[in-house]
C-alpha cells in the first residue's frame, strides 16, 4: 500500500514514526503545510479549504490511503476531504477514540483531552467519546506545547511552569488523550507530571490500532520509500524528519 500522511506542519511525522516502526507501507508520502501552520488556532471554514486543497496535492500520486495526521484537520475536514478523495481518508480523531475505548474497559474513567485551541472547540473527542458511553471527560486547549516542541523544548522548567498552567487544578486522570501531534514529543514529561496510573494515548499508536483493524497487511516493508513535501521550506522538513525519524 502507498499511503500519504497530511499534516499542518512537522508534527505528523509522530504519526509517521509509528507506521515506520510497524513497517506496514511500501511508499509514505508526507505533505507538510509548513507555510500555513499553525492551523490549530484557525476557524472552521480555513481549515477546510487548506484540507481540500492537500487533497489535491496527492491526487498527484497514486495513493490507496490518505492518514490525516493532524488532530485539528481531523476534528474539523474529515467529511470534506473524504468528498473531495478518490483514496479513502482516516483521520487520528476516530483512531484515537477507539483506542482509548480500547484502554479503558471501564466507562466511568476519567479522560482528560488536550489539544489546540481549534480541536478543542469542536468537542470532536467529547462526541465520539460520549457516543460510545465515556461520559467523564474534560478538556483542555494546551497550545503552548506546540511551539515548545517546535523549539526542541521537551522537559524543563519552562515545560514544568506550562504543565501547572495548565494542569493545576486538574487530579491525575485514568487517560490523556495526546490529541495534537506535538504531544507525543513530551509524553515522557507528561508521564512523570501525572504519574504511571494514568494512560497516554498516542495518535500514531492509534491509527496503527484502526490500521489493522481494518485492513490485512500481508507483508512488512523494512525499508519503505519515503518523500518529505512541504508548502515551505522543504528542506528543513526533511531535517526534522531525519532527526526525529532516526532516517
Ligand atoms: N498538527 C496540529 C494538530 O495536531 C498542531 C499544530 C497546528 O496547530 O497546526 O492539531
Amino acid at each position: 500500500m502507498r499511503v500519504g500522511v497530511f499534516d499542518s506542519g512537522i508534527g505528523g511525522l509522530s504519526v509517521v514514526k509509528s507506521l515506520l516502526s510497524h513497517k506496514l507501507f511500501k511508499e509514505i508520502v508526507y505533505f507538510g503545510d509548513t507555510a500555513r501552520v499553525p492551523y490549530g488556532i484557525k476557524d472552521k471554514n480555513t481549515i477546510i479549504r487548506y484540507a481540500i486543497e492537500a487533497v489535491e496535492f496527492f491526487k498527484n500520486f497514486e495513493l490507496d490511503l490518505i492518514i490525516v495526521a493532524c488532530n485539528t484537520v481531523s476534528a474539523y475536514a474529515l467529511a470534506e476531504m473524504r468528498e473531495n478523495s478518490t483514496c479513502p481518508v482516516i483521520g487520528v480523531v476516530e483512531a484515537g477514540v477507539l483506542a482509548t475505548a480500547n484502554a479503558l474497559k471501564n466507562k466511568n474513567s476519567t479522560i482528560l483531552i488536550i489539544g489546540t485551541k481549534a480541536t478543542i472547540n469542536s468537542k470532536a473527542y467529547e462526541l465520539g467519546l460520549n457516543a460510545i458511553g465515556y461520559n467523564n471527560l474534560s478538556a483542555k486547549a494546551t497550545g503552548l506545547f506546540v511551539p515548545l516542541v517546535e523549539d526542541e523544548i521537551y522537559d524543563g522548567e519552562i515545560i514544568q511552569a506550562t504543565f501547572k498552567h495548565y494542569f493545576h487544578d486538574i487530579k491525575s486522570p485514568d487517560a490523556v488523550i495526546l490529541g495534537c501531534t506535538h504531544f507525543p514529543l513530551i509524553s515522557d514529561a507528561l508521564q512523570n507530571y501525572f504519574g504511571k496510573n494514568t494512560i497516554l494515548i498516542h495518535s500514531g499508536d492509534a491509527i496503527v490500532e484502526q490500521l489493522e483493524r481494518e485492513f490485512v497487511f500481508t507483508q512488512k516493508y523494512e525499508k519503505p520509500e519515503l518523500k518529505f513535501f512541504a508548502s515551505e521550506n522543504p528542506e528543513a522538513l526533511r531535517k526534522i524528519a531525519k532527526k526525529w525519524l532516526e532516517l
